[in-house]
């Protein structure tokens, strides 16, 4: 699976997304290190507060049915902006390995990369806890 295949997964996860309040689709599909891979929209909630990211939706996918071992995320918001993955999101990333890439992409293909310790330096992580 190549970078743009796991694109149009996350462009195709979108028309899924369930944002009534917002109108604001986003897609995000991830790949785990035997090759599947997991899709998410965002799902809104009347109560505002209980919306979640479709970066989480396809992150819970992948655990949901076993798989931890994630290498990217590909995350897809319109044809004029990169996605970026919001604060929560970043940090539910890096949950999962701080050296997963991070695909930041335009409906178009076009896309950045980054790895998510990157964009979320210094990073919480359970070896404090643990
Ligand atoms: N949203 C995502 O799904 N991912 C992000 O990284 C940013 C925000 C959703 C949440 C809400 O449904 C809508 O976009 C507007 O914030």
């Amino acid at each position: 699976m190549n970078i743009n295949n796991l694109i149009n997964e996350a462009i195709n996860a979108r028309e899924n997304a369930y944002a009534p309040y917002s109108k604001f689709k986003v897609g995000a599909a991830v790949i785990t290190q035997n090759d599947n891979v997991y899709t998410g929209c965002n799902v809104e909630n009347a109560s505002y507060g209980g919306t979640i990211c479709a970066e989480r939706v396809a992150i819970c996918n992948a655990v949901s049915s076993g798989e931890r071992s994630i290498k990217a995320i590909a995350i897809v918001y319109d044809e004029n902006n990169f996605a970026v993955p919001c604060g929560i999101c970043r940090q539910f990333i890096y949950e999962f390995g701080a050296e997963i890439d991070v695909i930041m992409a335009k409906m178009n293909g076009e896309y950045k990369i980054k790895k998510i310790s990157e964009l979320l330096p210094d990073g919480f992580n359970g070896d404090l806890i643990n």
